[in-house]
């Protein structure tokens, strides 16, 4: 397996390591026994998950293959902490800022893995691509300038804003088969799409790898799912990820890898993948891949890395399971029979076919005049994408319809957008009345100054995305977003209304006659090749002595950072519950995203939107809690100063999957800030989990979850054992009611020794500060 071949067209000297996966598989395939250590003691593992001559799964392949210490690593699926060495980081913008942040004040003179940073999230929709942009580069100076000055100084390739959406780049340029590659972004298993395994992580995680320093992972459970079949006309690659969200919902992936199999997996096309791995996000997946195929070496070849291809080719016993490998739960998909689903509103896994939609949304209320269609983002923005888009516009045009409802398309990459442009697919869009905005996640992230609806009027949108929480796209908490198919966002879109089924409907053509739209047809790849469009990427520069990153003393978006101060020994006593949260409380409820993004930078200015989208148990509302010394209702932030001002810590209470949804580590950092101590609930988000220990903070989950109805939010609370805190061994959460009496409920948590380390230095990069002073 050992050959030179670079890794990306961009860094030719840095080379796929084939063969330390093959080495690595070599020694952990023979291992007879293991040795765990487990609820502090050693024991013999004898069992089959522990001996890895069984059978393995292609994910086991990849990350196993990616071993620090392949010889003495213990692997027990959802047991073991892994710790890895990924071949890659990236990072966007918004979280880019504290990862560079952080990893300044570690003061190291380069990364140590290849990384990349992409300038996508900070750029609003308001009126149309190359006016947004410039808009965007003149309000974000300080901080691009930022960004490409840090990426200069630490050997960081840079793609500037413009150059598109950081998962469609690392697709188009840097993703290959058997890679492991983690992402300051939640969506980054995009790239499992090529084969690689690819995770979401903090800011925080990305500086260790950054740092030289092993990446742990909890070794993750597989989930199968076996594709059969082909999919129908209609149908889209977007359409299996609706379905087994719908299956899942959004904790069913948690902790595991969800990895595809099955003959229906060649009928996809490589971008086709890519979506069905990016959406995996929605369902808490540590990530999802395919197999490496030919889809994906026509895809690579397309994208000029033929080299790569071969190489794979070559490599393809590693590239996919093992036969019998097992999965800890196996999912079938029928692709002859699935249908297009809506998915939605307020969370992605609500899924519901498009056969039933109508009753649905009429049985549910939604408003079924549909204002806006909003097709592409990292989700759906390929060459296919579009095209299959443009063919259903193509249709209603020869019938004399435009596009009824407003629509807008955002390229992923500006290779998409120049593509489009040259085949003419961009025309037929935008003459249909469509706006192609910038090549950014836009709408996506609450970037979006809508102007069409006020605040708080009850509306529908649809969108190929991936994520449609509360609020996400427009900041109003009225409008209902659904996720489909860039298709069905299209035909919905030219008929104006939600519950227009293409299937079975008609639309009226300007000539008052009835017509049926035909199903859409696109090519997966262009015929022409990708034309590349204008050079958006900065590579770094030979001589690095001479760059100098400025961060302004006075600046409202950037602010170096100051290190949290250590565990002071002893256990908490007597703290505030700073708010008992009502319901779902994802990383968007923790820290917004929209407008407070360009904070990004400054941990105090963002610490002003802390939780102030949770939702408060005491009296429903967002945002207004009572000061326990003051007797004041306030907002959170406001709170949290107040009792910060006062030297007092406090906790928050909250429901199931708390953090779900974003990698962005503000929410973990955020609290810590501003004095929080523990987070007790229900259960976390896996991302969310890992920051909040990675910032010192305590992620605390009740051993019994019905306690959280125990909690009253005047309690003051002890968390007792922290000086005997030890891997696997529960704390107490000590409860002082107002009448004088007190009661002990049991809090497990997931920290192993490494990360009460964390937890003891004040921060994961204390203690990395620690070691390298
Ligand atoms: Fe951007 Fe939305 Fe993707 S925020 S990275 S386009 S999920």
């Amino acid at each position: 397996a050992s050959q030179k071949v670079a890794m990306s067209n961009l860094e030719q000297d840095k080379f796929i390591n084939y063969q330390r996966i093959e080495d690595n598989l070599e020694i952990v395939r023979k291992r007879q026994v293991t040795f765990l250590f487990h609820h502090g003691v050693f024991f013999l593992c004898d069992s089959s998950v522990c001996i890895l001559n069984r059978p393995l799964t292609l994910s086991e392949k990849v990350v196993y293959g990616h071993l620090d210490d392949a010889v003495n690593q213990d692997i027990v699926r959802g047991e073991s902490y892994l710790k890895l060495r990924p071949d890659r980081v990236a990072c966007q913008d918004a979280t880019a800022q504290m990862a560079l942040l952080q990893f300044m004040s570690a003061g190291l003179p380069s990364v140590a893995v290849p990384t990349t940073v992409h300038c996508d999230h900070l750029i609003q929709a308001q009126k149309s691509g190359v006016p947004d942009l410039a808009r965007a580069i003149d309000l974000n100076k300080e901080v691009y300038d930022f960004l490409a000055s840090a990426s200069a100084k630490y050997n960081i390739g840079f793609w500037k804003p413009g150059s598109g959406i950081i998962h469609q780049i690392i697709l188009e340029n840097y993703a290959f088969p058997g890679g492991l590659m983690i992402g300051t972004d939640s969506h980054t298993p995009n790239a499992g799409g090529l084969g690689m395994v690819a995770i979401g992580v903090g800011g925080a995680d990305a500086v260790d790898v950054m740092a030289d320093i092993p990446w742990e992972l909890k070794c993750p459970k597989v989930i199968g799912v076996n594709l059969t079949g082909q999919l129908n006309k209609w149908a889209s690659a977007k359409d299996i990820i609706l379905k087994v969200a719908g299956i899942l919902t959004v904790k069913g992936g948690t902790g595991a890898i969800v990895e595809y199999t099955g003959a229906g997996v060649d009928t996809l096309s490589c971008t086709g993948m890519g979506t069905i791995c990016n959406m995996g996000a929605e369902i808490g997946a540590t990530t999802s891949m395919f197999p490496f195929n030919d889809r994906m070496g026509e895809y690579l070849r397309s994208t000029n890395r033929g080299d790569i291809a071969q190489y794979a080719e070559k490599f393809s016993h590693n590239l996919r399971a093992d036969k019998g490998a097992e999965y800890d739960q196996m999912i079938e998909i029928n692709l002859d029979t699935l249908e297009p689903h809506i998915n939605g509103p307020f969370t992605p896994d609500l899924a519901t076919p498009l056969s039933k939609f109508k009753e649905t949304a009429i049985k549910n209320d939604w408003p079924t005049e549909l204002k806006v269609g909003l097709i592409g983002s990292c989700t759906n923005s390929s060459y296919e994408d579009m095209a299959r888009s443009a063919s259903l516009v193509e249709q209603a045009n020869k019938h004399g319809l435009k596009l009824k409802s407003k629509y807008t398309v955002t390229p992923g990459s500006e290779q998409v957008r120049a593509t489009i442009e040259r085949d003419g697919i961009m025309d037929t869009l935008t003459n249909a009345g469509g706006v192609v905005l910038a090549n950014a996640c836009g709408p996506c992230i609450g970037q979006w100054d809508r102007q069409d609806i006020k605040k708080g009027e009850k509306n529908s949108i649809i969108t190929s995305y991936n994520r449609n929480f509360t609020g996400r796209n427009d900041a109003n908490p009225a409008t209902h977003a659904f996720v489909a198919s860039p298709e069905i966002v299209t035909a919905l879109s030219i008929a104006g209304d939600l519950t227009f089924n293409p299937l079975t409907d008609s639309l009226t053509g300007a000539d008052g006659k009835p017509f049926k739209l035909d199903p859409p047809t696109g090519d997966a790849l262009p015929q022409k090749g990708y034309d590349a469009g204008e050079n958006t990427y900065q590579a770094p520069p030979a001589d690095r002595s001479q760059v100098s990153v400025a961060v302004s003393p006075t600046s409202n978006r950037l602010q170096l950072l100051k290190p949290f101060e250590k565990w002071n020994g002893k256990d908490i006593e007597g703290i505030p519950i700073l708010i008992k949260v009502k319901g779902k409380c994802t990383t968007d409820h923790i820290s917004m995203a929209g407008p407070w993004l360009k904070y990004r930078g400054h941990l105090d200015n963002i610490s002003n939107n802390m939780l102030i989208g949770a939702i408060n148990i005491v009296n429903g509302e967002a945002n207004k809690i009572k000061n326990v010394f003051t007797g004041e209702f306030a907002g959170v932030p406001d709170t949290a100063r107040d009792y910060k001002a006062r030297g007092v810590k406090w906790v928050v209470v909250g429901d199931e999957n708390y953090g779900e949804g974003s990698s962005r580590e503000h929410a973990a950092l955020e609290p810590r800030y501003l004095n929080g101590a523990a987070i007790i609930v229900k259960s976390f988000a896996r991302i969310h989990e890992t920051n909040l220990k990675k910032q010192g903070m305590l992620p605390l989950t009740f051993a019994n979850p019905s306690d959280y109805d125990l909690i009253d939010p005047t309690d003051k609370v002890d968390v007792v054992g922290l000086t005997d805190f030890q891997p696997g061994k529960p704390l107490t959460l000590r409860l002082h009611k107002e009448d004088g009496k007190t009661q002990d409920i049991t809090l497990n948590h997931t920290f192993n020794e490494g990360q009460i380390a964390w937890f003891k230095a004040g921060s994961a990069l204390n203690l990395m500060r620690e070691k390298t002073a």
